[in-house]
């Protein structure tokens, strides 16, 4: 069975945009891949973070993931910082990986601007412990979100330099790409993210997500009620295409070129169908929550299982890159 790797980084509460770009296409996966998802700890240490949060916050995004229906008996789920060839294999990557294709990665630039005090050697090997953390696993397939791609455009780079210089032991690795894999914030302009003000975050309440979505951003051009808008101007259609069935996008996009409905309406079609979908994720997530016991059961298998496979990567590039002393 071919491998599907990713993961998320526990940095605070899931929104939307790792729902909509991840998590939810994460699950049908199971189903044809060995899957291994993991919480990525040792990233989420890039920036400014309290131990004690950093720890909750794994186990928040363990019951997000279970809650999701990531099925432990399909999949293996796992903490990056508890399989510690994770690191390893950065460091040997870390060896072949010219600092000048460090130095051009998007959200190294962009993240050095934004912690301007914080620049640290961790944020700008960034790529480089996400490389290793696919291929250690000689995973072929990373269902992400679109802003993950530059990542994975330098993780074939150093993949392809380790199997040039060192033989191939790597497969290449595709991403995968589904609706949903850039969302943007209620604002309507930047991608939803944690570090902004825009999001909707899965544990959100019906009445939580209506109190957001009732200000969230529509068509600009659309100023009174009886105005005609363009639904694929608005950012509010854009989720009706992730959250409603094909029915209802039709009726809501003729109804809004021909101001038959107004965006409140629109909106509250929205909410409904929105908060229907979530609130069964947001009722297992409550129980896990309070099931600590089992969540970190079903994470310490995870990790046991993720620390064999990695082991035996790591035998065969110890092998080729000339450390094997066992034998
Ligand atoms: P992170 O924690 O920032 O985001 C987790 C996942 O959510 C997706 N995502 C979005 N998708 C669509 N629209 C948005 N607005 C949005 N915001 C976030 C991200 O694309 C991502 O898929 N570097 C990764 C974690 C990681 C990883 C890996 C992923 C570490 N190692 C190996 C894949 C393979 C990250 O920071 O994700």
């Amino acid at each position: 069975m071919k491998r599907v790797f990713s993961g998320i980084k526990p940095t605070g509460d899931l929104h939307l945009g790792n729902y909509l770009g991840a998590l939810k296409n994460w699950i049908p996966l199971q189903e044809e891949y060995e899957c291994i998802y993991s919480i990525v700890d040792l990233h989420a240490m890039t920036m400014q973070y309290e131990p004690k949060e950093l720890k909750e916050n794994v186990f928040k995004i363990a019951c997000n993931y279970l809650a999701c229906g990531l099925n432990p008996d399909k999949s293996i789920l796992m903490i990056q910082s508890q399989c510690p060839k994770h690191a390893e294999l950065t460091w040997i990557l870390n060896c072949l990986t010219p600092v000048s294709w460090l130095e051009r990665v998007p959200t190294f630039k962009e993240k050095s601007l934004q912690m301007a005090d914080n620049i640290n050697m961790g944020l700008m090997d960034y790529p480089v412990l996400m490389t290793a953390d696919i291929i250690l696993y000689k995973a072929e397939f990373v269902p992400v979100g679109e802003d993950q791609l530059p990542h994975l455009e330098l993780a074939r780079e150093i993949l392809r330099r380790f199997n040039a210089r060192f033989g191939e032991v790597f497969p290449e690795i595709k991403d995968i790409i589904r609706k949903g894999s850039r969302v943007k914030g209620l604002d309507g302009s930047a991608k939803m993210g944690k570090s902004l003000d825009n999001c909707i975050y899965l544990h959100e309440t019906p009445e939580e997500i209506w109190k957001k979505l009732s200000r969230a951003v529509t068509d600009p051009a659309r100023i009174k009620r009886t105005d005609p808008g363009d639904p694929d101007k608005c950012n509010v259609y854009s989720f009706h295409q992730l959250f409603s069935d094909e029915q209802t996008q039709v009726e809501i996009a003729d109804g809004c070129r021909s101001a038959s409905i107004g965006c409140i309406d629109c909106k509250k079609i929205l909410a409904k169908n929105m908060a229907d979908e979530l609130e069964p994720i947001r009722t297992k997530y409550n129980e896990f929550i309070q099931k600590p016991d089992f969540v970190y059961d079903v994470l310490t298998e995870g990790n046991k299982k993720a620390n064999i496979i990695a082991s035996n990567t790591m035998m065969e590039v110890y092998e080729n890159i000339g450390i094997n002393y066992r034998s």
